[in-house]
């Protein structure tokens, strides 16, 4: 409540905030999280907490009048729909010359993402992040991580017979013959309940057309796994509907933090002072970053690194579709949980681990999309902007042409073998790439530049960044499990040194 004191706040409800708000309060520390969006536990008139991709309506997303699907077009048409105004669960942030796509509720990214659950591979962790000793990471915090998380794999007899993987399947085949390994992936969707869902005997989720809109079961977001087991300790408080605004020094110790309440309509409730001993950013590699910036700006924390805003990458982002011949069916029916990819990492040619990704269309469209992720070198910054009080991301629609080469190899590679073609309406209209939006957005707030090497910010004492804006722009991999282990690391140490 206003005017209140607490020993810790975390901006946030994502992977860095999760993990802080667990071990935090494990540490027998009072812990308050705030976070913008929803807390996603209400159901709507159908009976449902989310909406289906093939359905959205205002819970699809983040205060918009019409979607923004990320495969957007559909033969060259705009494929998106009116919704009503509303705290949806999917943000589509829209900057310069790329939009950022992110969770918006308590759980953050979990609650919308893929669920793709992996581990990068070591030698370029220890590139990406050579000051964090990888020996550690391997032995201790990526299995924390992915015990806290609830990670699974699939059953490979299921997947190889159900109609529910064949675009997985299809898309393995075009790969391998073409001379590319491809993998199984983990995720946290729980794979037994998806048989049952398939069996019949449990509601459909996955098999349902669910996941960017939210999951109504069968996945493991956060609220289930480390939120769950941070409440379990009764030391835990979650405010959500509350969007942080300032964070400066109090006078005598600790740090006033400003807060706007709204209802789920976007109207200003309350506006709130809280006063907290520590304060842990996590609001995201874009909500962090943005929040930093603005502050350093109106002189709130003046003395913050010049590093912070710096770093800033996607990951190598790129979405691309191939068009099967008309014997390669997809599958009317497919899982919305990705469990295979091509890996081909290694090629230091043009390295690429693509994710072999649904279209539940619901019908047959012989369609194979991915995600790529590849090694893009270039790094954007945020700046504070005077003239309209709003955080620019300096990112350059050139930028991604290093993702679209080294994807292009790749798939013009399967393309060739199979005498297939890419599908040119998916992402505009005779346009190839899905190379103006990124998933995976990485740093903003280096570990070891704008931070120390734990996550705290330097000259104030008792301020920390736990999340996906501490890795610097890439990790060849989808990110969370990174994220996750990352910040079991860090505050493992915090507890240690700076609140025992
Ligand atoms: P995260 O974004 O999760 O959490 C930040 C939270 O802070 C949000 O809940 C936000 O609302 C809140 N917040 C922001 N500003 C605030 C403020 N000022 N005040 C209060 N709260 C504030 N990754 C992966 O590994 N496997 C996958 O399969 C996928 N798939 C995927 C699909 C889609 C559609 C998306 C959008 C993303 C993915 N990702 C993914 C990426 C993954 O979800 C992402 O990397 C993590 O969620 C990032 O975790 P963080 O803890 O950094 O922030």
């Amino acid at each position: 409540a206003d005017g209140d004191r607490v020993p810790a706040l975390v901006i946030g409800s994502g992977y860095g905030g999760a993990v802080a708000a667990l071990r935090l309060t494990q540490a027998g520390i009072a812990t308050h999280v705030v976070e913008m969006g929803q807390s996603w536990t209400t159901p709507g008139s159908d009976g449902k907490v989310f909406c289906s991709v093939l359905k959205p309506d205002g819970r699809s997303f983040w205060f918009r009048d019409r979607t923004d699907q990320p495969v957007n077009y559909f033969l060259g048409f705009d494929a998106n729909k009116d919704i009503a105004r509303y705290a949806g669960v999917l943000d589509s942030e829209q900057f310069a010359a790329t939009r950022v796509y992110q969770g918006r509720g308590v759980g953050g990214g979990s609650l919308v993402n893929g669920g793709m659950a992996v581990t990068p591979k070591r030698a370029y962790f220890q590139e990406v992040l050579p000051s964090v000793n990888a020996d550690e990471m391997y032995a201790k915090y990526f299995p924390r991580a992915n015990a806290g998380l609830g990670v699974n794999t699939i059953d490979q007899t299921w997947f190889e017979s159900t109609k529910w993987y064949r675009f997985a399947r299809v898309g393995r085949a075009s790969a391998q013959a073409a001379g590319y390994s491809t993998t199984f992936v983990p995720n946290v969707y729980d794979f037994a309940y998806m048989k049952q869902e398939d069996a019949g005997t449990k509601t459909k989720s996955a098999l349902a057309s669910e996941v960017i809109y939210g999951n109504n079961y069968g996945k493991r977001s956060l609220d289930k796994t480390y939120l769950a087991a941070a409440s379990a300790t009764g030391r835990l408080t979650i405010s959500p509907l509350h969007t942080v605004t300032s964070v400066a020094p109090a006078s005598g110790s600790g740090y006033t933090v400003e807060m706007t309440q709204i209802d789920t309509a976007g109207n200003t409730v309350a506006r709130k002072t809280v006063t907290a001993d520590r304060v842990f950013f996590a609001a995201g590699s874009v909500g962090t970053s943005k929040l930093l910036v603005a502050i350093k700006a109106r002189g709130k924390l003046p003395n913050l690194p010049g590093a912070v805003g710096d770093g800033w990458g996607n990951n190598g982002n790129v979405m691309v579709a191939r068009a099967n011949h008309i014997w390669d069916t997809t599958g009317a029916d497919q899982s919305t949980m990705p469990a295979m990819g091509i890996d081909n990492w290694n090629d230091a040619a043009g390295p690429v681990f693509a994710e072999i990704a649904p279209f539940p269309a619901g019908t047959e469209l012989w369609i194979s999309l991915y995600l790529a992720i590849t090694k893009n070198p270039n790094r954007a910054k945020f700046t504070f902007n005077t003239s309209t009080g709003k955080v620019d991301l300096s990112w350059q629609a050139s930028w991604t042409q290093p993702s679209i080469d080294a994807a292009k190899r790749v798939f013009d590679a399967i393309n060739a073998k199979a005498a297939t073609i890419y599908r040119t309406d998916m992402f505009g209209t005779y346009k190839t790439w899905g190379d103006d939006f990124v998933y995976h957005p990485l740093g903003g707030c280096v570990l070891g530049r704008a931070t120390d090497g734990y996550g705290r910010l330097p000259g104030y004492p008792g301020l920390y960044v736990v999340d996906g804006s501490l890795v610097p722009g890439s990790i060849g991999v989808n990110p969370f499990v990174t994220i996750t282990a990352l910040a079991e690391r860090n505050i493992e140490k915090i507890i240690v040194t700076d609140l025992a």
